[in-house]
């Protein structure tokens, strides 16, 4: 007899913590500079639309997946069709990719943390993130691409996190995950609600929400704003990783899904909107204090923005440590909330197919994928690697999972409608046949059309300049693992043979 399903407290604990996957570092660094890049306030358009016709679509999908068949990605997927399994391993292998190289950056923030109570980063921030602390090698030439001299101040940072992660995971859904985020999701926002308003009332703030919100019309009709449009919004909602699929899994048989859903999904963009403006008076201040304008500046996403631009701007700011340690720590509960989700995914999967325990799941998935990070990342060209690794497991991985998904369910099994009546069995507000067009129609036109000059442009373009033998290794061949990976897992055998299940009526 398998163990009862473990549950999530209840209607409060599985919200908060579906927005503390969904709230991660794509909320903070990405949503602003993409906004700001893709025709500032006419982005607006595009992103609503990507938001009510795929985001919450298949958002909705993946609860009606996870509820109904009452299984991580893998299981479930199986109990809607055999040879779906697959896809789930498929998501589990996403996850796992991911969550390798989404810790380092968490480590990254934690070491920032530290260095903002004494503001050391000096004046030369590049130098430092990528000199001192990253120690970065030169490639290319005769370089070398991968190394194996570790960085220890990164290492311990990470460790520390792999330490923290294995111990929330053995701890249960209910007692660990949950917990991490009644007590993280309130917190993050005190602190960054603190650091959007201070933010606000710099001088030359104006000017840089002016810089976001000025609305660039002629963008709108620019395929790549609409194609970067979905792809934030695929990113940040967590949507086609088996994350919802899993966390819906863990709710009570008579749960509500879509009112829950729709506070999620809001919840999630409306932090990504707050947080553009956060960012963008920061940038109006340190294009204030540069005596530039702010559509000068550099750095304006990623890694560069949080760990470059960022520092700089602190360092100019009257007690700017406070101002650093609120937004290193934000990055930190974000980001940690995030990374308890990915693993949840893979945890979840391998207790399922091969009887683990929870404790055996999360130490022994927490110890590889730690090894991993720490070897692969936490060296001088971790960076590279990890640049390369996230561009192909987000840009080809998430979107092809996506479009299976909504190809397999909507088209070749046409099981739309039966999703679409378990929704409305146990949720309040109605889902109507709007949500079925979108599934079956306007999402796989959309995202096969996404994935397709994606993968044109990945091949045509190659990635940032570096070696195409790397890109082939390291993006690709990442592509090719998963795919590996998830044909070998669905292959090997279950302990308990879950084919005996039937679903709740509606
Ligand atoms: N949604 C998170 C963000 O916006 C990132 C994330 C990606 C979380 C993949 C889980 C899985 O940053
Ligand atoms: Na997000």
């Amino acid at each position: 007899e398998p163990a009862k399903r473990e549950e999530f407290s209840g209607q409060l604990g599985f919200i908060l913590s579906a927005v503390g996957s969904a709230v991660g570092l794509g909320n903070i660094w990405r949503f602003p500079g993409v906004a700001y890049e893709n025709g500032g306030g006419a982005f607006i358009v595009p992103y609503l639309v990507a938001l009510l016709t795929a985001g919450i679509p298949i958002l909705f999908l993946d609860y009606a997946v996870g509820h109904r068949f009452r299984g991580s990605a893998p299981l479930a997927l199986r109990r809607v069709k055999r040879w779906l399994e697959g896809l789930g391993w498929f998501q589990v292998a996403i996850c796992f990719a991911i969550a390798v190289y989404y810790a380092v950056i968490i480590a990254w923030a934690l070491s920032y943390f530290v260095y903002s109570f004494g503001l050391q980063w000096g004046d030369d921030t590049a130098g430092f993130f990528t000199g001192t602390y990253l120690q970065l090698a030169d490639v290319g030439g005769a370089d070398p691409w991968f190394t194996l001299d570790f960085v220890p101040a990164v290492l311990i940072p990470l460790v520390l996190v792999w330490a923290a992660t294995i111990v929330v995971l053995a701890a249960g859904v209910a007692k660990g995950l949950e917990k991490v985020n009644v007590i993280f999701m309130p917190l993050l926002l005190l602190a960054f609600g603190t650091l959007v308003v201070r933010a606000l009332f710099l001088p030359g703030a104006v000017d840089g929400l002016d810089a976001l919100f000025t609305p660039d019309w002629g963008a709108m009709l620019d395929p790549n704003v609409w194609i970067a449009a979905y792809s934030q919004i695929f990113f940040s909602l967590s949507i086609a990783f088996g994350i919802m699929i899993t966390y819906a899994s863990y709710r009570k048989r008579r749960a509500n899904l879509t009112s829950p859903g729709f506070v999620v999904a809001f919840a999630n963009s409306g932090f990504e909107v707050f947080a553009g403006l956060g960012v963008f008076a920061a940038l109006g201040f340190l294009a204030h204090e540069q005596g530039v304008a702010v559509g000068e500046l550099e750095g304006l996403t990623g890694p560069i923005l949080a760990f470059v631009t960022f520092p700089a701007i602190v360092s100019q700011m009257p007690i700017g440590w406070l101002f650093g340690a609120l937004f290193f720590g934000s990055l930190v509960m974000a980001g940690y909330t995030s990374l308890l989700s990915i693993l949840q995914v893979v945890s979840a999967s391998f207790q399922e197919k091969f009887g683990w325990t929870r404790r055996q799941a999360a130490l022994r998935i927490g110890v590889v994928a730690g090894i991993l990070s720490v070897t692969a990342f936490s060296t001088t060209t971790g960076l590279i690697a990890l640049d390369t690794v996230d561009q192909w497991a987000n840009n080809i991985g998430i979107v092809a999972s996506a479009v299976i998904t909504t190809v397999v369910i909507g088209w070749v099994l046409r099981r739309t409608e039966e999703m679409r009546f378990h929704l409305n069995g146990v949720s309040t507000i109605q889902v109507g046949r709007w949500w079925s067009f979108c599934i079956v129609v306007l999402g796989p036109v959309v995202l096969t059309a996404m994935l397709v000059s994606r993968i044109v442009t990945l091949i045509t373009e190659g990635y940032e300049g570096y070696a195409s033998w790397y890109l082939n290794l390291m993006g690709w061949g990442t592509v090719a693992l998963f795919v590996v990976a998830a044909l070998v897992l669905s292959l090997m055998r279950w302990r308990v043979v879950p084919d005996d299940f039937v679903a709740w009526p509606t």
